[in-house]
């Protein structure tokens, strides 16, 4: 287990402790924006990196709490060990099947998951887009996916189309929210990618979101290009200081564009929120987030 150099205390009291556990975590821009909150609010906070062997996740959460840790974040491949591991789920961490923001309460290791939360915040508050009375396009039916379907429910949109390249796992997927869709008057849909060449310009969405992996392997989703026309938001859960091969095509197919660094700020703001009851302002952070990312590439 290894333990980067402390990233920020912003008052004059003892900081209390938070980590990002993850293997590998070097790449982490976590302590960056929680160091930000930190410094914008006041709130004494201490953020490190936190890299737990792959087969000692639960030893390491433990040790962290027991050696008097306050909060934690989960990232890269330990996600579902979370999960497990909390003795206490948030409703959209049970949904999720995920947990990536964990912290202690009454002696119980408590686990929520608010990377959905911060997609919708992103959407919403940042891009100026409605999902209320909205079609959305979920492309994709793994973690991520399934980590968004109850927040994107709970703004009630008026459908959401699942599509995945295997076909069955979106049906599974979407199977676990038709009593929360029913419940917001939400219509699912499930099917594979190649169905969406079925669809026609009355059925394409107001909003698509690439919730696959394929941008990591700089693959592009085969998405017929009527549904990313004019009009239609296009946004990647994957970001970097280049658009993603999916957003540099749905730009030349007329959608505005959006990639997920948005939604990286804005978990992080919620779970921030979680452990410390003070909702950290996320623009200016985000701006600085991404004048770090282009100055990287040398732009
Ligand atoms: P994550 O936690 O990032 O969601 P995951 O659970 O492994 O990762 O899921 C990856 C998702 O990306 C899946 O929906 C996967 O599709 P399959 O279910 O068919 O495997 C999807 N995916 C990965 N590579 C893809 C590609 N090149 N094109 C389209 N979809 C892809």
């Amino acid at each position: 287990m290894t333990t980067s150099a402390s990233s920020s205390v912003t008052s004059d009291l003892p900081a209390d402790r938070y980590v990002v556990v993850g293997n590998p975590v070097s790449h982490s821009r976590s302590p960056a924006i929680h160091a930000a909150f930190a410094k914008q609010t006041g709130e004494a906070v201490q953020y490190d990196r936190l890299e737990a062997p792959l087969d000692a996740f639960a030893d390491t959460v433990r040790r962290f709490f027991a050696e008097g840790g306050h909060g934690l974040n989960v990232t890269v491949p330990f996600k579902l060990e979370a999960y497990d591991l909390a003795d206490r789920l948030t409703p959209r961490a049970e949904a999720a099947g995920a947990v990536n923001t964990m912290w202690i309460e009454d002696g119980l290791i408590h686990g929520d998951n608010t990377d959905g939360v911060g997609l919708v915040r992103d959407i919403q508050d940042n891009l100026d887009t409605l999902v209320e009375g909205r079609r959305v396009l979920l492309i994709g039916a793994g973690g991520a996916a399934m980590g968004a379907m109850l927040p994107l429910i709970e703004c009630r949109p008026s459908r959401i189309v699942v599509a995945n390249r295997t076909a069955s796992r979106a049906g599974d997927m979407v199977e676990n929210f038709v009593e929360s869709a029913d419940q917001y008057g939400v219509e699912l849909w499930a099917g594979g990618l190649d169905a969406l060449d079925a669809l026609s310009e009355d059925e394409a969405c107001d909003i698509v979101i690439n919730a696959s992996s394929a941008s990591l392997q700089g693959e592009l989703p085969p998405v017929p290009a009527l549904l990313l026309a004019q009009g239609v938001l296009a946004y990647d859960m994957m970001y970097g200081a280049n658009p993603t091969v999916f957003l540099a095509y749905a730009a030349q197919c007329g959608a505005r564009t959006s990639d997920g660094l948005g939604m990286l700020v804005e978990q992080a703001a919620e779970a921030f929120y979680n452990w410390r009851g003070v909702r950290p302002k996320t623009a200016p952070v985000l701006a600085e987030l991404r004048a770090a990312l282009l100055a990287e590439a040398g732009r």
